[in-house]
């Protein structure tokens, strides 16, 4: 008997779809939670859950669920598959977007082959995984698997001034069911790699195991504003010249661990911001993140030790901000194994691996068993507009996650 497969051609489609769904003027692809372009795109994922005969739940946090449930199964906690659909600035149109539309295409090849789950299947998008207009990412995810309470969410302040709770109150996606509404039995995601490691090696299916800490912190930095042109080198108090030495010394400190730790400083801003003023302020964030958590600590150890050393030689004053910070996650052995036999069953190797980008599966991993499916990135380009996964890799990975959740629901 050939094995059930998905719907390429409608899930390629809607992947496509939702891909040109919130360009900006630059035709970049720019859906930032609970934004104008972020509604759309919901609506339309929210429309295709109609189509597919779901019933369409939306949470407080404004997480949105397409659930299939039947008579005889309705009282059992379902298997929860899912992923977002925000995106970072001038993204990919893969990432996250993937993992949801294919968990619709699952459920959706599911029913009409007509099979019978022993439990409902649902799956999600959650709201603000990517983190970049509110702090912390995976938010809508942390709040349903509750660790941070739902006010605390809304009440977030975002980087351009807004609130999330009114912005998504405006976008009309403040869903009246408590995030704690629907208890996964267990979670699959479904996701692009976002790294190299697959295609390097030539493999089109990742079994991933763990998933490694995230540590988000701003950095505000405060001298003297001054003239450029007649203040000696060495009267400064140079809050642009502090921000520039941590940025050089978390590479050469990543760099020269010779471990997997990696530092990037993604924004900086200087007050006045002007080109013959010295700056008086520079705010910056850092994102550390390791596997280990020991080696995470030690790095934001060693950072913290280095600011104090560059306020005093510099002068300035520096003031640290805690923005995330989530430990490195292991996840469940039985449901890996399941993602590397349906790899073997259809004839596609598969590698254990660690996730290096942060996911919803990180959170939900505090209340269900879950685990994550990966395809190859080529090049290991992602928060990129040239993020691209070959389609036949998209089809595959999408037909493990089809076989995975048809074992996880046989009972
Ligand atoms: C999410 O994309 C992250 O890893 O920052
Ligand atoms: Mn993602
Ligand atoms: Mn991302």
């Amino acid at each position: 008997m050939t094995a059930l497969s998905i719907n390429a051609e409608r899930l390629l489609g809607r992947i496509r779809e939702l891909g040109q769904i919130g360009r900006d003027e630059d035709a970049r692809l720019v859906r930032l939670a609970a934004s104008d372009a972020d509604k759309a795109g919901r609506d339309a994922f929210v429309a295709w859950i109609g189509d597919a005969g779901l019933e369409v739940a939306v949470d407080r946090i404004g997480n949105i669920f397409g659930i299939w449930k039947d008579g005889a199964n309705a009282g059992r906690a379902p298997i929860l598959l899912g992923s977002h659909i925000d995106t970072v600035i001038n993204a990919g149109i893969y990432d996250g977007c993937y993992g949801v539309l294919s968990g619709l295409e699952v459920i959706e090849t599911l029913k009409a082959a007509g099979y019978t789950p022993a439990r409902p299947i649902a799956v999600a998008a959650f709201t603000n995984e990517e983190g970049v207009r509110y702090a912390p990412d995976m938010m809508g995810s942390l709040v349903f698997a509750g660790g941070l309470s739902v006010e605390a969410a809304l009440a977030t302040v975002g980087t351009d001034g807004t609130v999330l709770g009114a912005e998504l109150e405006r976008i009309g996606y403040a869903g009246p069911e408590e995030p704690s509404f629907l208890k996964p039995h267990a979670y699959v995601e479904l996701h692009i790699e976002q790294g190299p490691v697959l295609e390097r090696e030539g493999v089109s299916i990742g079994a991933v195991e763990n998933l490694q800490g995230i540590s988000w912190q701003r950095v505000t930095v405060d001298g003297d504003a001054n003239h450029a042109g007649t203040t000696p080198m060495s009267m400064r108090r140079d809050a642009g010249h502090a921000a520039a030495c941590v940025v050089t010394f978390l590479r050469d400190c990543a760099r020269a661990s010779n471990t997997p730790t990696v530092a990037t400083v993604g924004c900086m801003s200087f007050e006045p911001n002007a080109i013959n003023v010295i700056p008086s302020r520079a705010t910056f964030t850092v994102d550390l993140r390791d596997p280990d958590e020991q080696r995470l600590q030690a790095a934001e150890a060693a950072l913290a030790a280095y600011l104090k050393e560059l306020a005093i030689a510099e002068e300035v004053t520096i003031s640290v901000e805690r923005l995330a910070r989530f430990e490195p996650v292991t996840f469940d052995r039985k449901i890996v194994e399941l993602v590397e036999a349906a790899a073997r069953k259809r004839g596609l190797a598969s590698k254990r691996m660690t996730s290096g980008a942060g996911h919803d599966a990180q959170m939900i991993a505090r209340i269900a068993p879950s685990a994550m499916i990966f395809v190859p990135s080529l090049g290991g380009v992602s928060h990129n507009p040239r993020e691209h996964t070959p389609d036949a890799d998209l089809v595959a990975g999408a037909n493990i996650l089809l076989d995975v959740v048809t074992c996880l629901t046989a009972q």
